[in-house]
């Protein structure tokens, strides 16, 4: 139960019934909470609840301002409407733009307390001085910036306190305040970590669901709340080294070379997973490239091809349509190559890949692309991935096209 005296009455509100774990956190005196929890934990509600909090206990009235903060006013939203969600049970308590998070929106309460938002991608939002609490949602892709130049001074006036709630992204500032949460000799900040299915409310079987799907390294992350450091990501390379025989469809995937690099060609069998050929060009004219895979199309019976179409590919790309292969175009993006380079890594994972390749030097070669394959963090915790400086990835670019294609059953659409 929330309360707060007003000059005439105490105000209660019936919160929702907190599970363990939110009545962990909510129950903490620390000045700042740290709240690392897995997707759907509820943490967004307890902490819109701890704001709440602050606005209407003890000691709190006119002058107190508490504000919700995220990346962007899109995320604050989950917090918004839990606070408003509250905000209108309490008589007396006046929203402002209750829909739409906007930096207009305000929540004040009967006690003279304010509710505000804030937005880390409008610096101007943040509320620079006069803090009582802030709670600061997915707080892992908040600049660190916002948090100590903006809403970290804006709480010295008052000893006013935080909540820093997030799935975890990696060795980042968050990580640092979480392990400072972690240390028993600084009682300043206490830090939790919750996985998802300790949210006894989430059916589980959407978290059984993600475990199959996802990369096993993106499921700790999201899932488990595990800081995940940088570094190596194809796991199973080994196990993932076997011969099958070929059964069914073929299709290529398609990685054209730019200047230094070579062009590589990738056949996978869409039935078995099994990566049955790969040819790995250079230093050639593109019309020789095309004549290339041509061959190699032929020779592996390809039902459908699938090649980069922008950078370097655009020209052989049109070259491939005129000769009559079966081409589909594949754009690389910063978020089309995440996604084919994701699956081709719960492939692995899962081990529904096999790396059948006949050539033993070629298999040498993807395989140690695969070993040397990074991850590093883009600037909002995203996952970027990338060969080590000085080496190929046009070997593990080919596979995950190829494996694209095989997720599209080697369908070929023709749109008139
Ligand atoms: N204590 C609770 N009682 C009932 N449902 C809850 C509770 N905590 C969380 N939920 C539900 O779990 C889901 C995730 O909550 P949310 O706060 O958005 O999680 P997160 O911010 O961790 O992703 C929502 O559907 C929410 O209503
Ligand atoms: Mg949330």
């Amino acid at each position: 139960m929330v309360t707060t005296a007003t000059a005439s009455r105490t105000i209660a509100i019936q919160p929702p019934p907190l599970h363990d774990g939110q009545r962990q956190v909510l129950s903490s005196s620390a000045r700042f909470i740290v709240l690392i929890t897995g997707r759907r934990w509820g943490k967004s509600k307890a902490g819109a609840l701890w704001l709440l909090d602050g606005a209407m206990g003890p000691g709190a009235g006119p002058g107190t301002v508490c504000q919700w903060v995220a990346p962007t006013y899109a995320i604050c939203k989950f917090g918004w409407r839990e606070l408003v969600r509250l905000g209108q049970q309490i008589p007396g308590a006046t929203i402002l733009s209750p829909r739409r998070p906007t930096v207009d929106s305000l929540l004040m309460l009967p006690n003279g307390a304010e509710v505000c938002l804030g937005s880390a991608d409008h610096p101007d939002s943040l509320r620079g001085e006069g803090l009582t609490r802030v709670g600061v949602d997915e707080a892992a892709m908040v600049p660190q910036a916002a948090w100590t130049e903006a809403l970290y001074p804006a709480l010295g006036d008052h000893a006013g306190r935080a909540m820093l709630i997030s799935t975890p992204k990696g060795p980042n500032w968050l990580q640092k305040r979480y392990l400072r949460g972690q240390d028993p000799t600084d009682p300043e900040y206490q830090s939790f970590r919750f996985p998802s299915d300790s949210n006894p409310y989430l059916n589980p079987a959407v978290i059984e669901a993600a475990r199959g799907e996802l990369p096993d390294m993106v499921f700790r992350q999201e899932y488990l709340a595990e800081f995940i450091a940088d570094g190596a990501v194809f796991r199973n390379i080994e196990a993932c080294t076997r011969v099958v025989e070929p059964t069914g469809s073929i299709v290529v995937g398609v990685d054209w070379a730019q200047s230094d690099d070579f062009s590589v060609f990738t056949a996978v069998d869409i039935a078995t997973g099994a990566v049955i050929e790969v040819e790995r060009i250079n230093q050639l004219s593109y019309s020789i490239q095309v004549d290339r895979l041509k061959q190699f199309c032929n020779r592996v019976g390809a039902i459908m091809v699938l090649a980069e179409d922008n950078g370097p590919g655009a020209a052989p790309c049109d070259y491939a349509a005129e000769a009559g292969l079966p081409l589909q175009r594949f754009t690389t993006t910063a978020s089309s190559k995440p996604e084919i380079i994701g699956n081709l890594i719960a492939a692995f994972d899962h081990q529904k890949i096999a790396l059948s390749i006949p050539d033993e030097h070629l298999l040498e070669v993807v395989t140690t692309e695969l070993q040397a394959f990074t991850m590093t963090r883009g600037a909002t915790g995203s996952f970027r991935y990338s060969a080590p400086d000085g080496m190929h990835d046009d070997c593990v670019m080919s596979l995950a096209i190829a494996w694209e294609a095989k997720r599209r059953g080697g369908m070929v659409w023709e749109v008139f």
